[in-house]
């Protein structure tokens, strides 16, 4: 497993607005791909990710949201899709690592029914709320090439990217 660099904003907010491809089999290739992926993440440390945040453009996420002090709980989603959401929505402040430091609310359907191939190349249909809704949306998201802070306001979205290029000018 290999930890890879996770494109920010700053400086590759090109890749990240490519919309991902979906995965042709889950094959040994892609399970490599999405054992680097959960070693990126934990190393972030993070408790999601989307390929594309690695730089490929596949519609392939990871997440783990496993409470401090749990044994890790993995979890692997391959062309992932909302089968139905709630009508009702809620806020809940998110943050990303491809815009690091900023942490907005976001709306957000509260429960959604999801189906995924897991990483066996299992047909999964689960439903998921709370953060386990929140965060799945926010991934899937990404393969649409779509970050949390295009949800907000135009203001307030130039305003995190200009302090995520503030930060990494700061850093180099
Ligand atoms: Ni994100």
């Amino acid at each position: 497993m290999t930890v890879r660099r996770i494109l920010t904003v700053d400086s590759d907010m090109t890749t990240l607005k490519q919309v991902s491809a979906p995965a042709a089999a889950v094959d040994d290739g892609l399970r490599r791909l999405m054992d680097d992926m959960l070693e990126t993440m934990y190393a972030a440390p993070g408790i999601g990710l989307a390929a594309i945040q690695i730089g490929e453009p596949v519609r392939v996420i990871v997440m783990d949201l496993a409470k401090k002090g749990e044994p890790p709980a993995p979890r692997f989603f391959v062309n992932p899709e909302i089968v139905s959401a709630s009508e009702e929505t809620g806020p809940w402040e998110e943050g990303c690592l491809s815009v690091p430091d900023i942490y907005e609310d976001v709306e957000r359907p509260i429960q959604v029914r999801l189906r995924y191939l897991d990483y066996n190349g299992a047909v999964v249909e689960e439903d998921a709320d709370e953060l386990y809704a929140v965060c799945i949306q926010h991934e899937m998201d990404h393969l649409n090439g779509v970050l949390f802070i295009d949800h907000l306001s135009r203001l307030k979205r130039e305003r995190a990217v200009a302090k995520v290029k503030k930060a990494a000018r700061a850093d180099a």
